[in-house]
């Protein structure tokens, strides 16, 4: 819908603070404010951001509206914080005509049988996390989930993208200096009003430090690839691929800032996402005892003691189901982000030129006329029976549209093989006595971590090396 369309006059109003609106409730819990809104409000609610006007999408169909039409709801312009960091790639361009360059050339290095490829990388450090779990903790030993997997989803994507390169940007790719980087653009992605970047204040420092480094390791690693050439028998990981894609229409390549830009990118968008649903994921099934067994019994039956094919991942569907309801409760990208480029008028109401739109996945994924029972846990949610007839939109966690998660499928095959290989192995009991609260950054994550013990069970994985035909690709 565009201008000149009947409305209803502007969306209902969240109740805000003069001057400040909902600032203060944003910071605060920027989910938990929006949950409200929805509650009080409906599907289509407005809020104030200091000066900035802020649309939250709470139902499958608006978000479908506003994530298919890129013409009249378009990325975030130059001042998204998140540039700072990630620049012009897939995620963050508003630049329409390059986004579409970039995304065409990059298409086919995530498809299905690319991947293939990746998989071997995949099982390696999922053989190295086993290994380091069972040296560092002894059992029963008190174990944080959540810095588990973004210690093995970064490891996972390190390996994916550098190969032989990767243990020379270990240290600046850390966890930690992610951390920071991302933690300071949230921040400014909330708060109009945060100090502007180039004065020196610690935090500001900090941060240049951060992607000083990070900067010069990977424009290091571009030179050095480019002056070795295309690598004999075909590429090996993710770096060649980006520099060996070429424009269909004029056959140029990408400029070592693209290339830049879209490695962060994909470092950015495509370890924490995985790692917190993971995570979520070890959660629910520790709270239902039932999912585990069944789990256990899937894994036991397809793999014995083996490390896993992609053949035995495709027989394993349960699995994959308590992913899919991981993101349903808890998706890890919980807020889709858009900017009104012209007037136009959603759910009967005018939205203005210049408006944020925040398509909230979280309310989505609850919503009452598309989920009968969405508070509660329930793999069944996405058996092939019942996910006949469900609304397209209900269950989105990938986005929608033309700017549909390009990792989507990366990220599916190493979270299938992480569940696979660690609940083959570990009986996990959440501690009680640890609180367990979602915390909306960038990513939805545990805000205290996951503290868990971990069980051996009888199906003892070997620690490292990997078995003949772990990590062979599907025929
Ligand atoms: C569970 C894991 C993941 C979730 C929930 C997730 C979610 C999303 C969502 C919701 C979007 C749409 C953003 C928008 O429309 O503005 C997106 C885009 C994107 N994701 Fe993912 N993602 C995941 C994993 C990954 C992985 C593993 C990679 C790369 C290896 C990746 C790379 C990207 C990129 C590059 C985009 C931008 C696509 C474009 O605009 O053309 N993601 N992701």
């Amino acid at each position: 819908m565009t201008t000149g369309q009947q409305h209803n006059g502007l969306a209902p109003e969240a109740d805000g603070l003069p001057v400040l609106g909902n600032i203060v409730d944003f910071r605060k819990d920027i989910l938990d404010a929006m949950h409200q809104g929805w509650q009080e409000h409906g599907d289509l609610v407005r809020y104030r951001l200091g000066t900035v006007v802020v649309h939250g999408v709470s139902s499958p169909e608006l978000a479908g509206e506003v994530l298919t039409d890129s013409g009249t709801y378009g990325k975030l312009g130059p001042d998204n914080p998140l540039r700072l960091i990630l620049g012009e790639g897939l995620l963050t361009s508003d630049d329409h005509e390059s986004w579409m360059r970039n995304r065409r050339m990059m298409q086919p290095i995530y498809s299905k049988q690319a991947l293939s490829g990746m998989f071997h990388a995949m099982v390696e450090s999922t053989a190295d996390q086993l290994a380091h779990m069972e040296r560092s903790y002894a059992p029963g030993a008190e174990v944080d989930m959540h810095g588990e997997m973004m210690r093995v989803t970064l490891d996972i994507v390190s390996r994916c993208m550098f190969s032989t390169d990767v243990s020379r940007t270990r240290d600046k790719l850390s966890p930690e200096a992610v951390d920071v980087a991302v933690n300071y653009a949230f921040d400014r992605l909330q708060n109009p009003f945060s100090p502007p970047t180039e004065w020196p204040t610690p935090r500001n420092r900090r941060f240049r430090q951060v992607m000083e480094g990070l900067d010069g390791m990977m424009y290091g690693l571009i030179e050095e690839r480019r002056a070795a050439g295309a690598p004999e028998g075909g590429a090996k990981d993710l770096l060649d691929m980006l520099l060996a894609a070429r424009d269909a229409d004029t056959g140029e390549g990408m400029s070592d800032r693209e290339l830049r830009d879209e490695i962060i990118t994909t470092f950015a968008a495509g370890h924490e996402t995985t790692a917190v649903t993971l995570t979520w994921a070890f959660y629910l099934i520790s709270q239902h005892r039932e999912v585990l067994i069944r789990a256990q019994e899937e894994v036991d039956r397809e793999l014995g003691d083996r490390m896993p094919t992609m053949a035995d991942l495709a027989r394993m569907p349960y699995l994959l189901q308590i992913f899919e309801e991981a993101l349903r409760m808890y998706p890890s990208a919980p807020i889709v982000p858009r900017l009104t480029l012209k007037d136009t008028v959603l759910g009967g109401h005018h939205v203005p030129k210049g408006s944020r739109v925040l398509v909230n996945l979280f309310n989505i994924h609850r919503h009452q006329r598309h989920w009968t029972d969405a508070e509660h846990f329930a793999p069944e949610h996405f058996a092939a029976v019942n996910k006949k007839g469900r609304h397209r939109f209900a269950h989105m966690p990938f986005g929608a549209g033309p700017h549909l998660c390009i990792g989507k499928h990366f990220a599916l095959m190493e979270a299938h093989l992480l569940l696979a290989t660690l609940i083959r192995r570990y009986d996990f009991r959440h501690i009680p006595s640890h609180r367990v609260v979602n915390h909306a950054s960038i990513t939805l994550r545990p805000k205290f971590g996951m503290h868990m013990t971990l069980h051996e069970r009888r199906h003892a994985a070997p620690a490292a090396g990997i078995p003949a035909g772990a990590g062979a690709a599907a025929d």
